[in-house]
């Protein structure tokens, strides 16, 4: 089910600075910071040769990340990102073993514009997974 992965994402109490710290200390590329309101977060990606780095900080009242914040003041991984072929064939095989899937169940458009899904991180090591639809080029 798994291809590659996409990305690894980040938590950070103020995105600026920390796109400064990848910017500046670490010399990275880092893109210009992106709002996505359903998703309650503005992002930012890091490019590296094999993978990105997200850099999440909450937007607006209700953002999922506000809660991992609180619990993580200086901010910490939050995510990790794994590419597939068809998001409703992955669905529906992790429904049929009883995997949960976060909010409506429903995949959402990403940040790059593809749908993606949330799992519950309870049933994958302790660690929350998107999967994000890659169709092949
Ligand atoms: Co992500």
């Amino acid at each position: 089910m798994l291809g590659r992965l996409n990305h690894v994402a980040l938590a950070v109490p103020d995105l600026a600075a920390a796109s400064r710290s990848y910017r500046e200390t670490l010399g990275a590329r880092v893109s210009d910071p992106q709002a996505l309101p359903e998703h309650g977060v503005t992002v930012v990606f890091v490019d590296l040769p094999n993978a990105r780095v997200e850099l999440l900080e909450p937007l607006g009242e209700n953002s999922p990340v506000a809660a991992f914040l609180a619990r993580n003041p200086d901010g910490g991984m939050h995510h990790l990102c794994y590419e597939v072929d068809d998001i409703a064939r992955a669905r529906a095989d992790l429904m049929r073993q009883g995997a949960r899937i976060l909010g409506t169940g429903e995949p959402k458009i990403g940040a790059h514009g593809k749908p993606v899904i949330f799992l519950h991180p309870k049933d994958f090591a302790g660690t929350l997974i998107e999967l994000e639809e890659m169709s092949p080029t």
